[in-house]
């Protein structure tokens, strides 16, 4: 057979050409979401499989001891449950979604040899985002961290957590957990379009039902997901006693209302309290005082502190207002508040 080297190029060429049409077309996909084709992401493993096995060759393990698990959890916990997740939590959505996903460490542990964990352990993997040990020459630590490995499926959350160094009951940082709910469910944010629920007095089995749901998936939605991957399950239950037992802020009790009621109605005069309706909700009153009636009751909690304190300014009237609240209490600001809150605007 005589080759035809002019054609063999021509086809090469156009070949390439057509690689490159196809990649400018958008045709190649680099969407994660989507995974590796079935080869690709066999034979990546391959590859993987193959050069560890070849790099590990020769590698004779130290005996393992317990005193090299509670060093290697601390460790695994900062600088592998990240991506991995541990036995306390599961790892970070961010990190689920990313491709190739890093493993579950308990699916691990059976299909390599300690020489081949090390070898992945000590230098990485190339390409997949599994980083290398960060300092070298302590092959013992690396060792440490492959003898914890290993017991890795018979380490239970609370056993992991007391070697690791955190608190049994706790997620890493519980005020910080807290603090990240409220950034967006705190009563104070939310108003009548909000897109976001009120928790406030919401029944503790419903929340908790509802938290559970989203960790599942059976409820979905990417946002609680992810503002609950890293939310262990005793602080799920936690957060929602909390939520259950906390107050509303708004919540519209019947004596909070009378009460309010009274005080906007004839104020205290001993406290030095003026009838709010002596300005508010009043035909031929002034024009520059708002209407009340109706509006929600944190925005009018919200206004009154600020009044009290000084801090709310506002129009030409403004300063009436001011001293008409210094006399409230955090009490009175609340009554007030369920109180218009409860009134319709006409
Ligand atoms: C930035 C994320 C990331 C961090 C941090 C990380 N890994 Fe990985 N790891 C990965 C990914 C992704 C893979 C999958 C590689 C593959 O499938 O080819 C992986 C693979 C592994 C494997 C091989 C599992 C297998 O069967 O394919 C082991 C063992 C491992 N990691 C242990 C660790 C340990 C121990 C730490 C902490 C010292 C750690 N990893 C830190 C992302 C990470
Ligand atoms: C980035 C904003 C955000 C953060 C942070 C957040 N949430 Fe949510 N949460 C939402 C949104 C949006 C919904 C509505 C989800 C939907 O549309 O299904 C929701 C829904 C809920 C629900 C269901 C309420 C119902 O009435 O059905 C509960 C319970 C809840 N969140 C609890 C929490 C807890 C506890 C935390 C803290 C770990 C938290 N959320 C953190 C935005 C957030
Ligand atoms: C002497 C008249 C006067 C009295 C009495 C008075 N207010 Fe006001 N109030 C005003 C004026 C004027 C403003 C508008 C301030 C501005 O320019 O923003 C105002 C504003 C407010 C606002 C802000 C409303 C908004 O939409 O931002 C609230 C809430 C309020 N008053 C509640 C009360 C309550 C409750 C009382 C009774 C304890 C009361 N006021 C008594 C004159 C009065």
């Amino acid at each position: 057979m005589t080759l035809d080297w002019k054609r063999i190029s021509a086809a090469l060429l156009a070949l390439a050409a057509a690689g490159v049409l196809f990649a400018w077309a958008g045709l190649l996909d680099v969407r994660a979401s989507t995974g590796h084709w079935r080869v690709t992401d066999w034979f990546l493993h391959w590859v993987m499989r193959s050069s560890v096995r070849t790099a590990s060759l020769g590698k004779e393990p130290p005996a393992f001891t317990p005193a090299m698990l509670p060093l290697a959890a601390g460790h695994y916990e900062i600088g592998c449950a990240g991506c991995h997740g541990s036995p306390a939590l599961p790892p970070p959505v961010a990190a689920q979604n990313m491709l190739p996903p890093p493993p579950d460490m308990n699916e691990v542990s059976g299909s390599w040899s300690d020489a081949e964990l090390f070898e992945i352990v000590r230098h990485g993997v190339r390409y997949t985002g599994m980083p290398a040990w960060p300092a070298p020459n302590r092959d013992d630590e690396v060792w440490a961290m492959v003898a914890f490995l290993r017991a890795y499926p018979q380490i239970d959350s609370d056993t992991y957590r007391r070697l690791a160094g955190f608190s049994a009951t706790q997620s890493r940082d519980f005020a910080r957990v807290l603090q990240t709910c409220e950034g967006c469910h705190s009563s104070e944010r939310l108003d009548r379009d909000s897109l976001i629920p009120r928790l406030s007095g919401q029944s503790e089995a419903y929340l908790r039902d509802s938290l559970e749901a989203f960790v599942s998936g059976r409820r979905p939605s990417g946002v609680m997901r992810a503002a609950l991957s890293q939310v262990a399950q005793e602080d799920r239950q936690k957060l929602a006693m909390l939520y259950a037992n906390q107050p509303l802020t708004d919540q519209i009790d019947g004596t909070s209302v009378e009460r309010g009621k009274t005080l906007a109605q004839l104020g205290d005069r001993e406290r030095g309290i003026p009838a709010c309706t002596a300005c508010h909700d009043r035909t031929g009153a002034n024009p520059a005082y708002p209407q009340l009636a109706g509006q929600s009751a944190p925005y009018l909690q919200n206004q009154l502190r600020l009044f009290k304190a000084g801090t709310r300014g506002g129009g030409p009237f403004a300063e009436i207002m001011t001293k008409a609240a210094t006399g409230l209490s955090i009490e009175d600001i609340k009554a007030l508040a369920a109180y218009y809150s409860t009134l319709s605007r006409n």
